[in-house]
């Protein structure tokens, strides 16, 4: 039996501005604080104990990423065959509120990761005010060790392959039956690249955006129907200046099958993963490039 992750459960942020970054994920974001310790804040997208956190600090970067493992292995036998397979890995009892145990290791770009099993639930709901996405969908992130960090969440977390954008620009993979969990993009360093919502359909798109602009965040690219995923998207910056998207649509990957479920936008059936050129299916160019923020 394999180590398999199922889903991004949350994004830890470390923050420069942790007040703004705490305002905007409530107001206009519309998550639920579910416990502050040692100034760090856990916020909800209304299950979890949390989805993303933001840790106060002199810099602006995430912290970690949490993974949910499907629970078939213990930790110990995750923790075990992480290490057969040459990476270190440390069991941490107790490490952060909402999550007892978990094992921590670092992928080949740098980033820490948290995997564990249990997260505690007090489903606080949803807010009811502002944008309220339905979850965390993903996050894409630039890595200076781009074939290796792949091959890590292939063979090492069990993530699968669904696309790719040109032959060594950024590769998709995903975890579960969203097209993409992770895109992991080749650069010369590692970082966020951006972290992205799901919302319910185009009208909660609409509202989003209307939202935004009342809280005096711009939209910076979009919206537009992506190439990779098929997702209709647009991306903001927060208060740190990452930049977060908000997306819908985003294709549904059938691995009994290695396509993705038809839809009336696609231009091939079946559709396959793929090398595609280019980020938006309309074509349309905006003043920020995407590829290069
Ligand atoms: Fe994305």
């Amino acid at each position: 039996m394999s180590v398999n992750v199922f889903r991004l459960a949350y994004v830890d942020f470390l923050s420069k501005k942790p007040g703004s970054m705490v305002e905007y994920y409530t107001d206009t974001m519309g998550y639920r604080i579910t416990e502050e310790k040692d100034g760090i804040t856990y916020l909800s997208n209304g299950y979890d104990h949390h989805n993303i956190v933001i840790t106060p600090s002199d810099k602006n970067a995430v912290r970690s990423y949490g993974y949910q493992l499907d629970g078939k292995l213990s930790l110990d036998e995750v923790q075990n065959q992480i290490l057969a397979q040459g990476v270190e890995a440390r069991i941490l009892e107790d490490a952060k509120p909402g999550v007892s145990r978990l094992v921590e290791l670092n992928d080949p770009a740098g980033n820490t990761i948290e995997l564990f099993t249990d997260i505690d639930q007090p489903a606080v709901g949803f807010s009811g005010s502002g944008i309220s996405p339905l979850k965390l969908g993903h996050v894409a992130f630039l890595a200076n060790n781009y074939e290796d960090t792949i091959h890590f969440y292939r063979d090492v977390l069990g993530f699968t392959f669904t696309d790719k954008i040109g032959e060594s620009f950024a590769n998709f993979l995903t975890c579960n039956m969203d097209h993409h969990v992770l895109n992991i993009i080749a650069a010369n360093e590692t970082r966020l690249h951006h972290i992205a919502f799901q919302l319910k359909d185009a009208s909660h798109q609409y509202a989003a955006s209307d939202l935004l602009a009342k809280h005096g965040r711009s939209i910076i690219w979009g919206p537009s129907r992506h190439t990779a995923g098929s997702n209709i998207a647009t991306y903001h910056r927060d208060p740190d200046e990452n930049v977060v998207e908000l997306y819908t649509d985003m294709d549904v990957y059938l691995p009994e099958l290695g396509i993705f479920e038809p839809r009336p936008w696609h231009s091939e059936m079946p559709y396959k993963p793929k090398v595609w050129e280019g980020l938006s299916v309309w074509g349309t160019e905006f003043q920020v490039d995407l590829a290069k923020i």
